[in-house]
Order: structure tokens, then sequence, then C-alpha cells
């Protein structure tokens, strides 16, 4: 039987997407970050430990400039992104990204596009009128995505990342306008 696609869909995060969400980043990760993130970091990566991590989120309780989107198929989860107050003092930008991963078995399927103009939306309904994000600088998938969503890559914006003992260089990508939401419809 076909799924419901009444089942697929984005919404806010609860405290039951917990282990969904720490799946969702460990797979995303795995699959997308050998040979950027030092390979001990990876094999150490594991649910459990991003799980009490995303316990400590408070999900369903989080306040409005603070999303966390979840893109559920029934009750499995298949993606998620976090965003907020930007963490860098000196970037002139409204929100930031925080994060954002597909698993990797759903990936160009739109489900990430989705993700991030649905958080958009949010953060615009809270005021935001600019947003920021980091990426590894040689994620060019991911880089790739940001482009195709209009980032701007913010050449003057790199540094490094300390992971696992070794320098990750990142680069900014910034949307000076808010990307519009009205286009993504919430149903997968
Ligand atoms: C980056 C990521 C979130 C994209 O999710 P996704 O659901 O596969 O993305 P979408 O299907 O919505 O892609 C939207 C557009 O982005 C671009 N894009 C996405 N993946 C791409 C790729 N591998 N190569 C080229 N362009 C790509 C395309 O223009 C795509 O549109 P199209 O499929 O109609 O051509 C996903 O690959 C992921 O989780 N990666 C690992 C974690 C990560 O890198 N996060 C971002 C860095 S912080």
């Amino acid at each position: 039987m076909l799924p419901d696609p009444q089942d697929r869909l984005i919404r806010s995060a609860t405290a039951k997407d917990i282990a969904g969400i720490a799946a969702v980043h460990v797979r995303a990760w795995r699959s997308a970050y050998a040979g950027i993130v030092p390979e001990a970091t990876l094999e150490v990566l594991n649910v459990e430990r991003r799980s009490q991590m995303w316990a400590e989120a408070r999900l369903g309780k989080r306040p409005a400039d603070r999303p966390v989107l979840v893109a559920a198929v029934g009750d499995i989860i298949v993606g998620m992104t976090a965003a907020g107050p930007p963490r860098d003092r000196d970037m002139p930008y409204d929100a930031e990204l925080y994060a954002i991963n597909v698993d990797p078995d759903y990936w160009r399927q739109g489900i990430g596009r989705r993700l991030f103009l649905h958080c958009a939306e949010r953060l615009s309904a809270m005021g935001a009128r600019s947003l920021y994000l980091w990426v590894f600088t040689a994620n060019g998938r991911g880089r790739r995505f940001y482009e195709s969503l209009a980032g701007e890559p913010l050449a003057d914006s790199t540094h490094d990342h300390e992971m696992g003992g070794t320098k990750i260089p990142e680069i900014a990508y910034g949307w000076r306008q808010m990307p519009g939401a009205a286009a993504a419809s919430a149903r997968l």
C-alpha cells in the first residue's frame, strides 16, 4: 500500500523526535563528511550521544525564534533543521541557520529545500529579515544546495572549525533578505 501523503510533512520537532533527529544527523554526517571531518570523529558519532544533546534542547518547548523543524514520513524522521539568533557578534544578519540534515536515502527529493524555506518562514514571522550560516568549505553538495537557494558565499567570512584536533575551514553564506517560503508546501 502506498504511504498516505497526509503522513509526509514538515512540522515543529517534539521530544518524541529526539532519537529520529539524532539518527538523521549521524547518517547524514557519515555519508556527507567522509574525507572532510576526521574519520575518528565520524566513527565515534552515535545516536545515543546525539540524543543526549537533543534531550537538552527542550524540543516542543522551544522559543519561537529558535525553531527546530523535522521532515517526517509517518513516524520516521527523514530530515531536520535548527536555527536561531546569530552566534557570531560580528555577522550583520538577524538569524543563523545552525544545522540542516536530510537522511541520505531521501536526498534530492526537495526535502532539504522545503525544510530550509519553512525555517526561513518561521524566522521571518519572528521579525528576522536576513539569514546566514556556516558550511564546511569542502562540502560541495551543501554549498550547491545553498547556492540553489540563492545564498551568497561570503568570501570574507571564513574561519576554521576545530574538530577532533583538526582545523576544518568553513565559509559563511548569507541572505540579505530572508528567503520566502510562499512556494513551499508543508507536505513532502
Ligand atoms: C545539503 C542537504 C541538506 C540537501 O538536502 P536535499 O533534501 O538533498 O536537497 P534538495 O533535494 O531539497 O535539493 C534542492 C536543490 O539543491 C541543489 N542540490 C542538492 N544536492 C545537490 C547535489 N548533490 N549536487 C548538486 N546540487 C545539489 C539542487 O539544485 C537541488 O535541486 P534539484 O534537485 O531540483 O536540482 C543534504 O544533502 C544533507 O543533509 N547533506 C549532509 C549535511 C549537510 O551538508 N548539511 C548542510 C551543510 S551545514
